[in-house]
């Protein structure tokens, strides 16, 4: 693969899916990288185009092969250039269907699965040279060993926050999901591994961590004490990382809440007060089918647990409505649950049939009709909540972290510790940097903003104890605007 060409290799990269597939792309990007392939935005420019897909719902997966039937016109008219495309499809369809999405799309030149895309140099050159390549194998060896790091300037190009997979893999087998299957079972990466990629990005600039994970808060990976640690001990190494402002981590399980990461929320400044913890229904009964492995009670338990270790806590979470059996009086629990918690912000999903999952072979499954109006209801309560709380932030003073330039000359967006997206007028100067705020009003998809005070160089963490103080209480403000509902 070290041959030279008159120009460089070009690679294309779509991510489709969760947030472990935009970072699993990237990794993608830095190994073939290594063989000489330059990223392109332009499709009809690449040399290797791959399609990183989800399988999380029938839609998503749908998706791949229209696209992939759009790319066989691609595949043509670089064919008629003299050059040759070598067309992949890597993430959780290629971990699930394999060998089908040759036999169904044969513009498919190789199908590679999440744990194996430290062998891309190895099989994008096979595919190039016989097409046909499957591999989905669950490999022996840790691919992390065998990821490339990026260099500076790439990272740099990425922006100033940054996901890093801690965890991966799932060993809940909620009835309805794929993941377990395509992602296999959980696994933890070790404390040093985390630091050193952790250090590297931060050299680069970036200012935010954002660790994820299928189970995060499942993550116990070995200390270098030899022990496993928890995802709380983790967080506190994680902060003591010069130039980390702000760490994050998502997704969570509510079974997987201890009490150390709940009190971090409360002690330590870096950790953002904001969590998306999905609970995909309020009714029991339909939990319990789901294989949740919790109640409504214990997940409002673990949320007042939260809003007492940090008041301010913005809370997210993720809903299926249309559950197999899923009666009227068990939507509207989920509705009621919505009001009890008062989301901050929410994903509402019809529960889409999956092969291979225990709820698929459920006879009592509920109509398209039906699904669609549910889903209308709770998102109009879901937008509700969404509304109150950012509207609780007017007139609040915050700390926002600049990301880059707004949708107007002159503005700069950024994020709250809420997660809330800022347009502020700025300097582009302040990208990276968390200067505080004052939020002036809301619009459809971000929160007006105001500069108060000059650009900070002293990377100090931004919710420190003044601000903490007058911590604002939105989900309080977004029940008192609902009626006590
Ligand atoms: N690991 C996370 C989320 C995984 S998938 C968790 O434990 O919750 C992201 C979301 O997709 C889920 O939270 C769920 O709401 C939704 N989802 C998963 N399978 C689905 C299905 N078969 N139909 C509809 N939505 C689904
Ligand atoms: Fe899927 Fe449940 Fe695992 Fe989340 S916890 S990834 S919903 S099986
Ligand atoms: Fe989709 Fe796989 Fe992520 S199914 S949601 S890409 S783990």
């Amino acid at each position: 693969m070290s041959s030279v060409t008159s120009r460089p290799r070009k690679l294309y990269v779509k991510s489709y899916g969760c947030q472990m597939n935009v970072y699993d792309s990237q990794r993608m990007a830095d190994v073939l990288a290594r063989e000489g392939y330059v990223e392109t935005s332009m499709p009809d420019d690449a040399d290797v185009l791959v399609l990183n897909t989800c399988h999380i719902r029938e839609k998503a997966a749908e998706k791949v092969y229209s696209e992939l039937g759009r790319l066989r016109v691609l595949k043509q008219a670089a064919a008629l250039e003299g050059r040759s495309l070598t067309v992949a499809v890597a993430g959780c369809v290629a971990q699930a269907e394999g060998e089908e999405i040759i036999r169904r799309a044969p513009v498919v030149d190789l199908v590679v699965g999440p744990q194996n895309y430290h062998r891309l140099p190895d099989l994008v050159a096979r595919a190039a040279r016989d097409g046909r390549v499957v591999d989905t194998e669950f490999p022996a060896e840790d691919k992390f060993d065998h990821l490339a790091a990026p260099s500076a300037a790439v990272t740099r190009s990425r922006g100033v926050t940054a996901f890093v997979t801690v965890q991966e893999g799932c060993d809940k087998f909620c009835t309805f999901c794929v993941v377990p299957y395509t992602r296999g079972a959980e696994f933890s990466r070790p404390v040093a591994k985390i630091v050193a990629e952790v250090e590297r990005l931060a050299d680069a600039g970036v200012r935010e961590i954002r660790l994820i994970g299928q189970n995060v808060n499942a993550w116990h990976g070995e200390g270098p004490d030899g022990r496993a640690w928890t995802l709380a001990q983790l967080l506190y190494r994680l902060a003591a990382v010069p130039g980390v402002a702000r760490l994050r981590y998502t997704t969570s399980h509510p079974r997987d809440m201890d009490e150390a990461l709940i009190a971090a929320h409360g002690e330590l400044p870096a950790l953002m007060p904001q969590l998306h913890l999905p609970v995909q229904s309020g009714s029991d009964r339909v939990l319990a089918a789901m294989n949740r492995k919790h109640d409504r009670a214990e997940f409002l338990a673990v949320v007042a647990r939260l809003r007492a270790a940090r008041p301010d806590i913005a809370m997210s979470s993720d809903f299926i409505v249309g559950f197999p059996g899923e009666t009227e009086q068990e939507f509207r629990d989920t509705l009621a649950l919505v009001d009890e918690v008062g989301f901050a912000s929410a994903y509402s999903f019809k529960y889409s049939s999956r092969p291979g999952t225990p709820a698929a072979d459920s006879e009592n499954q509920v109509s398209e009709a039906e699904k669609t109006e549910r889903l209308a209801r709770l998102q109009a309560r879901i937008d509700f909540h969404a509304a109150a709380f950012n509207a609780a932030t007017v007139g609040r003073t915050t700390e926002v972290l600049f990301e880059s330039t707004g949708r107007h000359d002159g503005q700069m967006t950024g994020r709250s510790p809420w997660m809330q997206s800022v347009q502020v007028m700025a300097p582009a100067s302040v990208k990276g940097e968390v200067l505080t705020v004052r939020i002036t009003g809301t619009g459809t998809n971000s929160l007006y903003g105001a500069l108060l005070a000059p650009a900070r160089h002293d990377g100090a963490a931004p919710n420190d104890t003044a601000s903490r103080n007058e911590a604002l209480r939105p989900h309080e403000a977004a029940r008192a605007a609902s009626g006590g509902l």
